[in-house]
């Protein structure tokens, strides 16, 4: 049923790509995926790109991560043969039913030489920048269910036209754009999966950052749960990105740096590493509300939130070059 509803609009969809003039740019969270480059070149076509955000209006990480893609650019072993064969990976769901067959070559074998990588903006006339939604019969049309305004027939023009709210870099405020619901990925592509099933964990964890100027951090799980399953950080393939473990890890600002710990998703697919304060926003001296998990700390601290947090006393120098 899910795979019906979806297959239509991706049919029409199709047909206007051709008619109307593409405008490519790159997105932040594109990945480029050339490990077969040498075959590619052999076949005359170019690098693919993976746009992130295309998809992530429809399907939240969970999707994905890691039943059809582990969570490293370069981890997956990809090809048209596990694609449209064995319909696994990005055949998953480009079978014709989900969305659109692996046909037209350069949709996904997009990267050319000397512009960035793109998202094709497409199917949207200038005159309506938003929430567009294209019935069966290709006129502008109410969806007619839920699963086809998310899964296919919503087309922003592009991101920064598209009304979803926008950081202070100009890019997609994921976090707020769920919350305020303004788009609603799928949990699963499963349309038995219960929903309410799927645990959100609610849990804040502080992290005293150590320095005096920096403010401390409150990791929340809630919207990290809501977007990927528990084990896609504490079972990750090839090692858990984090122990669940109140402070078993040890994560430093210059590892962050590094691209690892919150840097294996920030910097690359959620907002960016630079962005200090969404991170660092809990300020120093500020009371800690009685239901936020402190972290313990090396040089151990009493953990009880009620009495004032110390610095430890050696402190672990930053690495400037980071900053
Ligand atoms: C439609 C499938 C799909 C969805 C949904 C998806 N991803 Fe990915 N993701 C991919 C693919 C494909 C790659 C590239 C894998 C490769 O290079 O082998 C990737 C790579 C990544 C990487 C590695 C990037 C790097 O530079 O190492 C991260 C991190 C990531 N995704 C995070 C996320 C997060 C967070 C979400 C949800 C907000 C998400 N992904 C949603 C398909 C998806
Ligand atoms: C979970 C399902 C799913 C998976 C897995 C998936 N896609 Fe998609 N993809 C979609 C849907 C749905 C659309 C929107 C279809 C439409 O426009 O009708 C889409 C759109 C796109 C677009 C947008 C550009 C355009 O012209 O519409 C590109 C490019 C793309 N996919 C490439 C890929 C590549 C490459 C992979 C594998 C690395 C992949 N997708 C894996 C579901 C998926
Ligand atoms: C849905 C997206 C998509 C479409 C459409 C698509 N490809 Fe691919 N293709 C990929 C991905 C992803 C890879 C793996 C790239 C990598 O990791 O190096 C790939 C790899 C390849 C490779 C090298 C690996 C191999 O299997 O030999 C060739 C050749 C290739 N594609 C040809 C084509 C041709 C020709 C078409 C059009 C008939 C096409 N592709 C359409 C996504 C796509
Ligand atoms: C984005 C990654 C991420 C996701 C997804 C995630 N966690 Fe965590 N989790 C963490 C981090 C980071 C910590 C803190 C570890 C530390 O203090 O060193 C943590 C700590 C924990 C802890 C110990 C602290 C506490 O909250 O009691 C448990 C238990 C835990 N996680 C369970 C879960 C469960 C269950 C889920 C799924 C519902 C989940 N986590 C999803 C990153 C994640
Ligand atoms: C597996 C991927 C992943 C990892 C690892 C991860 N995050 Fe996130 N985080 C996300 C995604 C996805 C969002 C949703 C917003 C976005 O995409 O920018 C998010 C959102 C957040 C938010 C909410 C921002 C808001 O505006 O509400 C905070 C704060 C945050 N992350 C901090 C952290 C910290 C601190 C760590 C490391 C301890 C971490 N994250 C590790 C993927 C990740
Ligand atoms: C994705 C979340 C995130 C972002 C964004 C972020 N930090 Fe951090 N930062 C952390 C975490 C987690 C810690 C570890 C706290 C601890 O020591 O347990 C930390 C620690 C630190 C520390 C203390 C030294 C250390 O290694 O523990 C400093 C200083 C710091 N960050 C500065 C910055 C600056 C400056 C920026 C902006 C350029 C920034 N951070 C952006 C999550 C983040």
């Amino acid at each position: 049923m899910l795979r019906h509803l979806i297959s239509h609009p991706a049919k029409f969809l199709f047909c206007c790509l051709i008619i109307l003039s593409a405008d490519l740019q790159a997105e932040y969270g594109d990945v480029i995926l050339n490990k077969t480059a040498d075959a590619m070149r052999e076949a005359e076509v170019d690098d693919v790109v993976f746009p992130h955000w295309f998809h992530r209006i429809r399907f939240r990480c969970n999707v994905c991560h890691e039943s059809l893609f582990k969570i490293e650019a370069g981890a997956n072993e990809i090809s048209m043969s596990t694609i449209t064969e064995e319909k696994r990976q990005c055949g998953a769901c480009h079978d014709g039913l989900v969305a659109w067959e692996p046909l037209e070559c350069e949709r996904c074998h997009s990267l050319e030489e000397g512009w960035s990588p793109g998202v094709i903006q497409h199917s949207v006339r200038e005159d309506e920048k938003r929430n567009i939604l294209l019935g069966k019969t290709g006129s502008i049309a109410k969806p007619y269910s839920k699963i086809m305004e998310i899964g296919s027939g919503w087309h922003p023009l592009a991101l920064s036209k598209s009304g979803l709210p926008l950081d202070k870099y100009g890019l997609v405020d994921w976090a707020a754009a769920v919350r305020k619901k303004i788009v609603q990925p799928l949990w699963s592509l499963d349309p038995e999966v219960d929903i309410s099933e799927h645990e959100l964990r609610d849990t804040d964890i502080l992290f005293i950052s150590k320095g005096e100027s920096m403010p401390d951090v409150i990791f929340p799980h809630e919207i990290h749960s809501y977007w990927l399953e528990c084990k896609i950080c504490h079972d990750t393939q090839g090692g858990p990105m984090f122990i669940d473990e109140l402070g078993a890890n040890n994560i430093t600002m210059i590892g962050i740096g590094q691209g690892k710990w919150c840097a294996r998703c920030h910097d690359k697919i959620g907002f960016p590493i630079s962005d200090c304060v969404r991170c660092h926003n809990h300020p120093k001296g500020k009371p800690i509300d009685k239901n936020i998990l402190v972290r313990p700390l090396k040089a151990p601290l009493p953990q009880t939130p009620a009495t004032p947090i110390k610095q430890p006393a050696a402190q672990e120098p930053v690495d400037s070059d980071f900053f």
